[in-house]
């Protein structure tokens, strides 16, 4: 009976896990052609822009991105991207979700796509943000290169990926830990102070105490039902929150939600076998729901359990008496 809910919840965490694989997908490189980048920033163009886009809308997620430039197009009204940093930080996403084998020198854009991306927005910022982004952009920890502010850009609103490559790396092989500085960051310490984001929750993380995103782990105590399995599971279920979109931390809780009905269901129906194993003239299985019989297997099972707690070992003589 109980290697069943094991086996059980293990299929449960690796579908719960897949399903953040699933939301994370989107802000994945598709190969190590960014790792250029990744590695100094800490997560992939994707990543940075959407946590950039979500500094005016929580809800933004990446998605996937175009492959017909512009990748993205900006929203009206949301200064986030109404800027020529933003574009540039979609077109290099579009790469890094595109990957490198069929474009080995990346993906680039047409003059006049940076004019399709702002969509009409405004105000548009060239080459900056406007304070209360760039404010909001350091607030949140969001790294970007200098350079992407003001040497890659194109006045007639192309874009070249070959270039920027070339441009980002030659800076940091010129100016190493020297890169970021926009807002005081260097790149050789990482562990510049986090705060919450301007004038929002971060979705779904208070997240002080969780880790990076990954799968929800099984519970350790997991062989012994008698020990309540649910702190080390709803603990995961909070644990498992960091960097995942609203999307995919919904379907962890939920699928932790359904983990832990089931672990109850399961340790409920086998703490009731046991005691009807042991109550020879107890209930058949076929009459499980008859509330009576219920409450004298829940006494007989509750008496065995407490035996068991203390140490002893229980006959059933002292079970008959019982019921
Ligand atoms: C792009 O460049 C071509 C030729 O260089 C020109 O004919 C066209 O008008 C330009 N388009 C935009 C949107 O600037
Ligand atoms: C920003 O750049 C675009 C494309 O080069 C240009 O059309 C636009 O006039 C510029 N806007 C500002 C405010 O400089
Ligand atoms: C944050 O909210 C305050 C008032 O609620 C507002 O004055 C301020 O401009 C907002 N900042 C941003 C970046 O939205």
């Amino acid at each position: 009976m109980l290697p069943f809910p094991l086996v059980l919840s293990f299929f449960i965490t690796v579908f719960c896990s897949l399903l953040s694989v699933i939301a994370e997908g989107n802000v994945q490189c598709a190969d190590g052609g960014l790792d250029w980048y990744t590695n100094v920033v800490g997560e992939t163009p994707c990543k940075t822009y959407e946590r950039l886009r979500q500094i005016c809308d929580p809800q933004y997620e990446v998605g996937r991105l175009n492959r017909n430039t512009p990748p993205d197009i900006c929203k009206r009204g949301h200064e986030c991207c109404c800027n020529s940093i933003s574009f540039g930080l979609s077109m290099l996403c579009l790469s890094c979700q595109q990957g490198f084998s069929h474009d080995p020198t990346g993906l680039d854009a047409v003059n006049g796509t940076y004019k399709t991306y702002l969509n009409n927005c405004s105000p548009v910022t060239n080459k900056s943000f406007t304070d209360d982004i760039q404010a909001a952009v350091c607030k949140n920890n969001i790294k970007i290169f200098d350079d992407m502010y003001d040497r890659i850009f194109w006045d007639d609103g192309s874009w070249f990926y070959e270039w920027t490559r070339e441009r980002l790396s030659q800076d940091l092989a010129v100016n190493p830990g020297n890169t970021f500085t926009r807002c005081g960051f260097v790149s050789a310490s990482d562990n510049s102070p986090t705060s919450p984001a301007l004038n929002q929750t971060t979705v779904g993380s208070d997240s002080s105490t969780s880790g990076p995103s990954g799968p929800p782990g099984l519970p350790g105590s997991i062989t012994s039902p008698s020990t309540t399995p649910s702190p080390a599971l709803s603990s995961a279920s909070s644990g498992s929150s960091t960097g995942l979109s609203g999307g995919a931390i919904a379907g962890i809780v939920i699928g932790s939600i359904i983990v832990l009905g089931l672990w109850a269901f399961f340790i409920y129906m086998w703490r009731k076998r046991r005691a009807s194993q042991s109550a020879p003239e107890g209930p058949s299985v076929g009459r499980l729901f008859d509330p009576q019989q219920m409450v004298q297997n829940t006494r007989a099972g509750r008496q065995e359990w407490e035996s068991l707690g203390a140490g002893e070992t229980i006959t059933r003589n002292s079970n008959r008496r019982v019921s």
